[in-house]
């Protein structure tokens, strides 16, 4: 497609998030980008949380955490460039061992990722012999080897009830932890990760946008901590979020989430009025740029590396996941 037909289809989905100055420069990126991924029989997997030009225009599949690692695991090009962090191109990788897997940045980490490795869930394991380990997806792949099954926000409750067992390890988000424990009869020992961007909501933030537009509908995710969710009218995963304005009729919306994601909300939904607080974001998920997406398509760079025995071994907990669903 011509760089002038392509600024012109961004100017009609984008026009409400992005000035048109910055469009006319971003159609040629994304032009190349597109050309590019053609010639090197490549499929380019964006998180919610993209920046609208690269999820709405560069990505061919979007998606929350649950659905990119399903449809890593699909794919039959050579090459899958994954739009998004660190740990979930390493799912991509667990799940394609024999695929080429890329990520534009390699500062595209995750706080909750970092927060865990895989001795401390060894050592979780001798403290609390014979207890299944479930673990978020969030987490890097020596994590995923020492993990019973994995989990995303999407089906957390569902993986743990799945697990014949009373009592269940939940890794690493403490937030989450408590959001599933509400849900489930099951005993959950957590572990101390946060999330660095949703930990700083509040019901304060709540409690204010309420009393500015009292008709807003208030939607959060489930990495928010218990108060915030209970305070929401709503709790799910980025997907979850984005169905939830698709299908509901209220004129306004606050998104409690990286801010990105209300952009790619808003475009969809031109007629609604999406809330966004924007003093927090990810500032991993904004290392990811068109410019640094199309370097990684140009030099093939940055590979993620895992050797065949740890993605074989991190693979079980993940397969096991996408079964459930
Ligand atoms: P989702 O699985 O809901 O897309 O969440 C991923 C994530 O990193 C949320 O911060
Ligand atoms: Fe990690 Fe939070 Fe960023 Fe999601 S928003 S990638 S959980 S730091």
């Amino acid at each position: 497609m011509s760089v002038k037909k392509i600024y012109e289809e961004m100017k009609t989905k984008l026009g409400n998030v992005v000035p048109d100055l910055e469009l006319k420069y971003k159609a040629e990126l994304v032009a190349k980008i597109n050309q590019l991924k053609k010639e090197k029989n490549a499929v380019i997997l964006g998180h919610n949380y993209m920046a609208p030009e690269i999820y709405h225009f560069v990505a061919d599949l979007g998606g929350d955490s649950l659905e990119l690692a399903r449809k890593a695991a699909e794919t039959d090009k050579d090459i899958i460039l994954f739009c998004g962090v660190k740990f979930m191109a390493e799912t991509a990788k667990i799940l394609s061992p024999d695929k080429k897997v890329l990520i534009p940045s390699l500062e595209a980490g995750c706080s909750l990722a970092e927060s865990i490795t895989g001795e401390d869930i060894r050592k979780l394991k001798k403290q609390y012999p014979g207890v299944p380990v479930v673990t978020y997806v969030n987490t890097y792949a020596d994590a995923k080897v020492e993990t019973d099954i994995c989990c995303t926000s999407s089906n957390a409750v569902k993986v743990v009830n799945s697990l014949d067992a009373d009592t269940v390890i939940f890794l690493p988000d403490e937030y989450l932890a408590g959001n599933v424990a509400r849900e489930t009869n099951k005993k959950i020992i957590s572990w101390t990760g946060r999330c660095e961007v949703h930990e700083k909501y509040s019901v304060q933030d709540i409690d204010d946008i309420r009393r500015q537009f009292p008709d807003v509908v208030v939607l959060a995710h489930p990495e928010c901590r218990s108060d915030v969710v209970k305070a929401a009218d709503f709790a799910g995963s980025t997907a979850a979020m984005i169905k939830y304005v698709e299908k509901h009729d209220a004129p306004c919306y606050l998104i409690l989430t990286e801010c990105m994601m209300g952009d790619n909300i808003a475009a969809a939904n031109p007629q609604k009025n999406i809330l966004r607080l924007c003093s927090v974001r990810c500032p991993h998920m904004n290392k990811i740029t068109l410019e640094n997406t199309l370097e990684a398509l140009q030099k093939e760079q940055y590979e993620v590396n895992l050797s065949k025995e740890i993605c074989e071994k991190a693979a079980q907990a993940v397969k096991k996941m996408i079964e459930i669903g």
